[in-house]
C-alpha cells in the first residue's frame, strides 16, 4: 500500500475543513484533494466555497460539499451534524479563526468573546463531535490550528494567543486520550504565514512590514511530511515549520 492509500485509509473517505475559504484552510483542502479525499469545505462565505470546490473536483476527481456557516453561532454544532450525518468522514481540521490584533483594551469585549466562540468553542465542539465518530470508528484524525503566538504571552495579540494555547492544550491532551483508540490529533502552531487576512489584520502602518517579513503560504507547506497533515499519522502533536 502507497503512503497516500495508507493516508487515505485512514483518514478518509471525506475530510471536513472547517475555515477553507482561503489561505490556509484552502491549502488543506487542496492538498488532501490531492490525496484522494473527498472534502466538506466550510466557511461564511458561499462564493469562494464553491470556486474552489469546483477547482478541487476538476482537477483532482473527488467530491465535495459546501456548507456556509458562521462558526460562531450558537447551533453551528448542530449545524455540521446534519450537513455531515450520511458521510463517512474521517479527517477534521479545525482552521478557521478570528485575529483580533492590537491593544487589548482598545477591542470590546464582545470582540473578544466572538474571538473566544470561534477559536475555542468551535474547536471544542467540533473535536468533541467528531471525537465521538472516530473513537467510534476505531481510525480518524483531527488537526486544531495553534499557532507560534500559542507559546509566550504577546503584546497586541495577548488574547489571539491565549486561544491558541487553548488549541495547543487541547489537541495534546486529546492525543495522549485517544491515540490507543486509532485517532491521532494533532496541534499546528504555525509562524507567520503571509495569508490575505494576515496582511490585512497587521496593525495601521504595519502592513508593509508584514509583507516583507512572511513567507508566502506554499503548497509545501501543507505537504511536506513534517508538517501537521504528516504527523497527524499517529506522532505527538509538535511544532511545525514553513
Ligand atoms: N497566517 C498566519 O501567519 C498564521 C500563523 C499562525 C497560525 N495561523 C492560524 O492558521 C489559521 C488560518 O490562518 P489564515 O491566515 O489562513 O486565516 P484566514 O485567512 O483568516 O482564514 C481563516 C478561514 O476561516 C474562515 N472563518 C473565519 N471566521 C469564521 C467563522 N466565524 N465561521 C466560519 N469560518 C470562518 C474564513 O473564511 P470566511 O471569511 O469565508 O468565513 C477563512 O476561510 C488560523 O487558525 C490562524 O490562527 C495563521
Amino acid at each position: 500500500m502507497t503512503g497516500t492509500e495508507a493516508f487515505r485509509r485512514r483518514y478518509g473517505p471525506w475530510a471536513v475543513v472547517a475555515g477553507a475559504s482561503e489561505g490556509l484552510g484552502a491549502e488543506y483542502a487542496s492538498q488532501l484533494a490531492a490525496r484522494g479525499l473527498h472534502v466538506v469545505l466550510l466557511a461564511r462565505r458561499r462564493d469562494p466555497l464553491s470556486a474552489l470546490a469546483d477547482r478541487l473536483a476538476a482537477e483532482h476527481g473527488v467530491a465535495t460539499r459546501t456548507l456556509p456557516l458562521d462558526l460562531a453561532r450558537a447551533d453551528a454544532g448542530e449545524e455540521v451534524a446534519g450537513a455531515t450525518a450520511d458521510l463517512d468522514v474521517g479527517l477534521l481540521v479545525y482552521n478557521a479563526a478570528l485575529s483580533v490584533i492590537g491593544p487589548f483594551l482598545d477591542c470590546p469585549l464582545d470582540r473578544h468573546l466572538l474571538e473566544v466562540d470561534v477559536n475555542c468553542r468551535g474547536p471544542l465542539i467540533l473535536a468533541h463531535q467528531f471525537g465521538r465518530r472516530f473513537a467510534a470508528r476505531g481510525r480518524g484524525g483531527i488537526v486544531l490550528m495553534s499557532s507560534l503566538s500559542a507559546t509566550m504571552g504577546s503584546a497586541l495579540i495577548a488574547h489571539y494567543a491565549a486561544t491558541k494555547a487553548y488549541n495547543l492544550i487541547l489537541a495534546e491532551g486529546l492525543w495522549e486520550e485517544w491515540r490507543a483508540a486509532g485517532v491521532a490529533v494533532t496541534a499546528c502552531a504555525a509562524p507567520a504565514v503571509r495569508t490575505p487576512n494576515y496582511a490585512a489584520s497587521a496593525p495601521r502602518g504595519r502592513q508593509r512590514a508584514v509583507e516583507q517579513s512572511s513567507p508566502r503560504p506554499s503548497p509545501r507547506w501543507a505537504r511536506d511530511p513534517r508538517s501537521c497533515l504528516g504527523r497527524a499519522t499517529g506522532l505527538r502533536p509538535s511544532f511545525c515549520a514553513a
